[in-house]
């Protein structure tokens, strides 16, 4: 098997340092690794289980060293760099909004429409909390069909990054020593409460975090029409989203065959036994490659056309860093990704 020149740009952040710790754990044929990231940590030492390596400036790096590159800084700087990584011929998988709604650039869950990525170098990874809903959506949708669909998230500060998750941390303390909690990462102070708001709002009303899981969901799924509605609140969780999912279906649903079907499917696990407390919970999602589905119910106003559930993934893994590793895999496997190509 071919050994990778493999970047992650980003590799101090809150998706790099899994997307390192994923790529060892699949045991990706990775020649060598080099970590890029910001000024700021140039020179600084990472033990990896690819050794100890030393990051690098992201910025004016030569492209036709590296065969793949993993994106894991914001937009503004995917934006300046994608296209010169291509233009050396380096894959590019980004993690980032920047591409995820050019329709030149395929945005992919790999389970699902790994077709999709046909020849193109730039791949879009989704955005977290459409990454953790759309595989149940996808068991619903090829046996049932799909009619409507609305999520209501519960967002974990590690959404926000490593200084969102930093910033939950000294912020609880501070609200148990002092009383009350600051913030910056959020709008609000996030210990000991929900702030229904991620991202900016747009002019519809809804936010942005919102309108990516409406336009994701229905790229993703090949279904440009399909009604998706959705309300993203961040709670005071440290890692791993929930969503409340309610699904309006083309065909009646029988609620135990689709258990059936939800057990059966890859990287999903069920979680769902009323009698023993058990259902997704983040806590239990964290760290975790599948994603947790539990609650599942018929739902009261669309009858037996619709079902209920809740969702708990790990976005920094299925949202970011896995995902971005099964794509890589893909290439690999169908002799797109090749050492030195
Ligand atoms: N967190 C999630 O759950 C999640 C999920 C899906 C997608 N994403 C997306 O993934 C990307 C990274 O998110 P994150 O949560 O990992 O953020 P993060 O924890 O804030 O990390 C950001 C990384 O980017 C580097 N960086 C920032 N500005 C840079 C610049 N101008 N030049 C070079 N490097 C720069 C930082 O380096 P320094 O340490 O040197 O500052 C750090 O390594 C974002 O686009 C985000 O929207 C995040």
């Amino acid at each position: 098997m071919d050994h990778l020149r493999v970047g992650i740009f980003g590799a101090t952040g809150a998706v790099g340092k899994e997307l390192i710790a994923v790529l060892a754990d699949r045991k990706f044929p990775v020649g060598t690794l080099r970590l890029f990231a910001s000024e700021r940590s140039e020179g600084k030492t990472v033990e990896t289980p690819f050794g100890a390596l030393t990051v690098e400036n992201a910025n004016g790096i030569d492209f036709s060293t590296l065969d793949l590159c993993l994106f894991a800084i914001g937009g503004g700087w995917t934006k300046e760099f994608a296209g010169k990584a291509t233009a050396a011929g380096a894959y590019v998988i980004d993690n980032s909004s920047t591409f995820r709604y050019d329709p030149a650039v395929p945005l992919v869950i790999p389970e699902i429409n790994a077709d999709a990525i046909g020849s193109s170098l730039l791949i879009a990874n989704p955005n977290c909390t459409t990454a953790i809903a759309i595989l149940p959506l996808e068991v619903i949708r090829k046996r049932y069909g799909l009619k409507a669909v609305i999520i209501s998230s519960y967002q974990a500060a590690s959404g926000a990054g490593a200084e969102g998750m930093e910033e939950l941390k000294v912020e609880t303390r501070r609200f148990l020593d002092e009383g009350k909690s600051g913030h910056s990462v959020f709008a609000h102070p996030l210990p000991f409460n929900v702030i229904p708001q991620i991202d900016v709002f747009l002019e519809n009303g809804y936010t942005k975090e919102e309108m990516k899981v409406v336009w994701e969901t229905r790229k993703i799924l090949g279904l440009p029409d399909l009604a998706v509605s959705s309300t993203c609140v961040r709670v005071p969780v440290l890692r791993a989203h929930s969503e409340a999912i309610t699904v309006q279906t083309e065909k009646p649903v029988d609620i135990a065959e689709l258990r059936a079907l939800l057990g059966k499917a890859e990287m999903i696990e069920v979680k769902d036994d009323p009698a023993t407390k058990t259902y997704p919970m983040p806590l239990y999602a964290s760290g975790k490659y599948p994603v947790d589905v539990g609650r599942i119910r018929q739902n009261l106003v669309f009858g037996d056309h619709g079902v209920d559930f809740f969702v708990s993934g790990d976005q920094l893994l299925r949202g970011a860093a896995l995902n971005a590793v099964l794509i890589a895999e893909s290439l690999v496997a169908t002799g797109k990704l090749k050492a030195g190509a």
